[in-house]
């Protein structure tokens, strides 16, 4: 395990402390989170089961033996966690790198409260460093790509990915992102967006970040 990877155990080992009394949990998509997902194996029997993020996540909960559970069944879910690519003070998260964002979003949405965990090179001052992921409607992604360079941004077609819901990803690069709750409602009404992988109309309650000495945990004031 390299040392990023150490600090990315380190926060998915904490948020183990937030499972007491939970039955079904949702479980977010990526390398933080398959720690999570591993570990949570041995927490299998206190558990009803997890509500998924992503197919990936759902191949690995299904091998462990956790049972993946349908949203529209569960209703309203006690917590959610996830990792992030980019976590900001006010605890507003940039999501997407690995594509999931739009049920990574929904999730969020549907959830009491939502734990990220991450290490700490993701914390930064202002979000838009890591490029900005925006899914999209195939058909429209010229379209957004246009609307995004008038903003500002400088798009890039994830060429040759399809996201779990047969859409398309661009990565918005060159953003500095000032004003995220303004620029996901912004973006969130150009047509053919799907979904913004900005996450700051529902930030995460609690940030867990692995440090070299121990896990920060950060929480919204
Ligand atoms: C998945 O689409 C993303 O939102 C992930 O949550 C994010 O990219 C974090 O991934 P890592 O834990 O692999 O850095």
């Amino acid at each position: 395990m390299n040392s990023q990877d150490a600090l990315k155990r380190k926060a998915a080992e904490a948020a183990l402390q937030y499972l007491d009394g939970i039955s079904v949990l949702g479980v977010g998509t990526g390398s933080t989170v398959n720690h999570f997902i591993e570990l949570l194996a041995s927490f299998k029997s206190k558990i009803e089961g997890a509500v998924s993020s992503s197919e990936g996540t759902t191949q690995r909960l299904k091998k462990l033996g956790i049972p993946v559970l349908d949203l529209n069944t569960v209703g309203d879910l006690e917590i959610y966690i996830d990792g992030a690519d980019e976590i900001n003070p006010n605890l507003q998260l940039l999501k997407g790198g690995g594509g999931a964002l739009t049920r990574e979003k929904i999730i969020a949405a549907a959830s009491r409260k939502f734990v990220c965990i991450a290490d700490e090179g993701k914390y930064v001052d202002y979000l838009g460093r890591f490029p900005l992921p925006i899914e999209v409607i195939p058909m429209a992604r010229s379209f957004v790509a246009r609307q995004m360079v008038k903003l500002g941004g400088k798009p890039q077609w994830r060429e040759g990915y399809v996201t779990d819901n047969g859409n398309q990803i661009i990565d918005v690069h060159n953003l500095e992102i000032f004003k995220p709750i303004e620029l996901e409602q912004t973006i969130n009404d150009i047509p053919g967006v799907v979904t913004v992988g900005i996450f700051a109309l529902r930030p995460a309650d609690v940030v867990l970040l692995g440090t070299e000495t121990g896990v920060r945990t950060l929480t919204a004031s």
